[in-house]
């Protein structure tokens, strides 16, 4: 008998015992592109079966929200996903995942999520973990994979596992871009030319704050907001600088800058990694 009592000696005692990776679950809503393809041939190259889930989740939207707009490609997606090794699609309809209605019993997100994309969208997050969680007790996956696009979202689905210990290991996969460095995303679709043509900022601003990094702080907003400030078609909601976990960002080292905007009537996120230095490090590094 062998008595373990910390988490990593809990996974040795029992990892040899144990199958890893056998079943990995890709939860999406649908609407499937080439983002959704990246995290599915990340799934399949670390796991011997890969599900996918289809399910446009109501609990997630708002009243205002797109719920009844949202592109719903259901033939097309699984053509998506038989090209791309799955296994199974769990396609669930509404009365399946909550066939009580909305469900008494939920994922309370923590303050995280009232802050960034949940300021904007109040129980979004609520609803985002419930059905994440709903969806791992359907499928029981030994990994998940989830799209860095998603930053806040992502962030709180691996606070979730870990502060409830669920078994399973998540896997954050690189946001697909377009060749103009626009973020995939099915909310894209509602894009007008012009609009698109404008939605490249977002990614623009993201990419010159990324640039200036070593410069610091605030030199990384002010070339953010310079280039979205030069595109009048873009309505800003947020641009901020915050930590790896999200909270405030260091003066130095890896942070994450992160913009959510809306361009006509669509709402589009972004964000990028970037490493701080500051003027005072660099002037300091040259004297010496
Ligand atoms: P959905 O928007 O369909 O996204 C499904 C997954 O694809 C998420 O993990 C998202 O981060 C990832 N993804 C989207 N665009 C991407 C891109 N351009 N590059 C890489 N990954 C990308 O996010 C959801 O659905 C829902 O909230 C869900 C987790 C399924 C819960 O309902």
């Amino acid at each position: 008998m062998r008595v373990v009592t910390s988490r990593a000696e809990l996974d040795a005692a029992l990892g040899g015992r144990r199958k890893v990776e056998r079943v990995s679950l890709v939860p999406t809503m649908g609407a499937l592109h080439e983002g959704h393809e990246a995290l599915l041939t990340a799934a399949g190259q670390a796991s011997e079966v890969v599900v996918a889930s289809i399910f446009v989740n109501p609990l997630q939207f708002g009243p205002g929200e797109d719920l009844a707009a949202y592109p719903r490609t259901l033939a097309a997606d699984l053509e998506r996903c038989a090209a791309n090794g799955v296994e199974v699609v769990f396609a669930p309809d509404v009365g399946t995942v909550y066939p009580g209605g909305e469900p008494q019993v939920s994922v309370d997100p923590g303050p995280l999520a009232a802050e960034l994309e949940g300021a904007s969208r109040p129980g979004h997050f609520r609803g985002v973990l419930t059905v994440v969680v709903k969806l791992l007790g359907l499928v029981r996956p030994d990994l998940a994979a989830f799209g860095t696009k998603d930053y806040q979202q992502l962030t709180l689905v691996r606070r979730c596992v870990n502060d409830l210990c669920l078994p399973v290991r998540i896997l954050g996969v690189e946001t697909v871009r377009a060749v103009d460095g626009l973020a995939l995303s099915s909310r894209n679709r509602y894009l007008s030319d012009s609009e698109r043509r404008a939605a490249v900022a977002l990614s623009r601003a993201l990419a010159s704050g990324r640039r200036i990094g070593a410069a610091g702080r605030e030199a990384v907003l002010a070339a953010a907001t310079a280039v979205l400030r030069a595109t009048p078609e873009v309505h800003l909601d947020y641009l901020e600088l915050r930590g790896l976990d999200l909270g405030a960002a260091p003066a130095t080292g890896e942070a994450r800058l992160l913009v959510a905007a809306r361009v006509g009537s669509t709402r589009l996120i972004d964000n990028t990694a970037v490493v701080l230095g500051s003027e005072d490090e660099t002037t300091k590094r040259m004297v010496t």
